[in-house]
């Protein structure tokens, strides 16, 4: 058994921890971050895709941006599709903002070579079995090459996403949780084939969501709403893209073309938030303290903006003895995680069909997202919340 000392010992290497470490060293603050699968896997992990300008302007201000800026595609706008016809919010025009499509794995591919690159420590498939003493000198204890293995550090940063083993570490009574789950997932797919359109396409259907996504000029990424407990046997490539069509139709002839898709997948629907996002010298960020469903492209925003809120407080603690940073972690982050979880769970309510809904509930889908996509102030606030809500406003950190 070795044991290694560090000042900040994280657990799971996806965006929270990745970009937290690299925040740290650039700061001259050490951390060590272990994660349970292999780089192979970290990197390949298809999820999120759409990046607010907050966390772009993050990943280049901190050096980790040239790819994302040289391959990244540009959005100024998305469409609302409903009742057979297309409506752009024009995001530019709106707010002045967009938002930039780069997939996680990109970006989580970045953050690891410039850490292998200064020679910061990464271990992969090291998993997190226990903490301990979280509320004095915190210790994981980690297993790697069938070994078991300390770390102990001043503070343990918990980035282990929605499944890890940091948030359940927390004492019994000691976290509050909210929780709203979906009676329905998104069956997502990933295809060689060129995007149907150049922006993303948001779709309301009696039979159901779709959307259009895309990763690169020549593949495309898509979603269908489905059932929670759907079974991707019963899902042929055919039928998916027949779904698709159905669903995606306008009375002006859109045309998707369809093309050899490469991953399949289903994604449960949740909204999740423990409060308070810390214990002891345990601080909790993005998935493992918090989840909302995908339609509002909030997920790794969200985690983004923690790794902000903690990198501040750690600074202010090494550099100035200042503990008030750590000390209001929570509150500073959960005003920003509560108002994504309003916008997330409006934007799935608003375009997803509920079971049992009648010609009533179709309606007043219809009239919302009409009443949005004809109404400039609607339309600002579904902007204004899409490309991301600015940092440093009066109550937002
Ligand atoms: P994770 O990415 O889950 O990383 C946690 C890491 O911890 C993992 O690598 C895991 O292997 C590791 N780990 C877990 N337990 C242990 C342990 N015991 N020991 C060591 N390591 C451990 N968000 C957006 O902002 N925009 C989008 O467009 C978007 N689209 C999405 C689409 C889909 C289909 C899905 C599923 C999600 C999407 N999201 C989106 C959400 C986004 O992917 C997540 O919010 C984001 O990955 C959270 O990052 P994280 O670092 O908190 O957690
Ligand atoms: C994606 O490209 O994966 C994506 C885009 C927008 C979302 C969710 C996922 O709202």
């Amino acid at each position: 058994m070795g044991t290694i000392r560090t000042q900040v010992g994280i657990i799971g290497a996806g965006p929270a921890g990745l970009m937290l470490a690299h925040l740290l060293h650039l700061q001259g603050i050490e951390s060590v971050v272990i994660e349970s699968h292999t780089r192979d896997h970290v990197e390949n992990r298809v999820r999120a895709g759409v990046l607010e300008q907050g966390t772009v302007d993050m990943l280049r201000h901190s050096g980790v941006g040239a790819r994302m800026q040289r391959e990244g595609l540009q959005h100024h706008g998305i469409e609302l599709r409903f009742d057979g016809h297309g409506h752009r919010i024009n995001f530019q025009e709106l707010v002045g903002k967009g938002i930039t499509v780069y997939a996680q794995q990109e970006v989580l591919k970045d953050l690891i070579a410039a850490r292998l690159g200064y020679g910061a420590p990464i271990f992969f498939e090291a998993e997190a079995m226990c903490l301990q003493d979280i509320d004095a000198q915190p210790q994981i204890c980690y297993l790697k090459d069938d070994g078991e293995n300390v770390i102990a550090c001043d503070f343990i940063a918990g980035c282990d996403g929605f499944h890890g083993i940091c948030r359940p570490a927390v004492p019994s009574g000691r976290l509050r949780f909210h929780e709203k789950r979906y009676p329905f997932a998104w069956l997502g797919i990933l295809a060689r084939v060129p995007p149907a359109s150049d922006e993303l396409i948001y779709t309301y259907h009696e039979r159901g969501f779709a959307l259009m996504s895309m990763r690169s000029p020549e593949i495309s990424r898509l979603y269908l709403q489905c059932d929670p407990d759907e079974d991707l046997m019963n899902w042929s490539d055919d039928r998916i893209w027949q779904e698709l069509r159905t669903r995606m139709a306008t009375r002006d002839g859109f045309t998707l073309n369809d093309g050899p898709i490469s991953a399949k997948g289903v994604t449960p629907m949740r909204s999740f938030v423990a409060e308070p996002m810390q214990f002891g010298k345990l601080f909790l960020l993005g998935d493992a303290a918090h989840i909302v469903p995908p339609t509002g492209a909030k997920g790794l925003n969200l985690a983004i903006a923690d790794v902000r809120v903690l990198t501040r407080a750690l600074v202010d603690f090494y550099k100035h003895h200042d503990r008030d940073g750590l000390t209001h972690y929570t509150e500073r982050c959960l005003t920003r995680v509560w108002r994504g979880q309003r916008f997330s769970w409006w934007m799935t309510s608003m375009l997803h069909r509920f079971p049992n809904e009648d010609g009533f509930s179709h309606r007043i889908h219809i009239a919302e997202l009409d009443y949005l996509t004809s109404s400039r102030a609607a339309s600002m606030a579904l902007a204004e919340n899409y490309v991301g809500l600015p940092f440093d406003t009066p109550g937002l950190f």
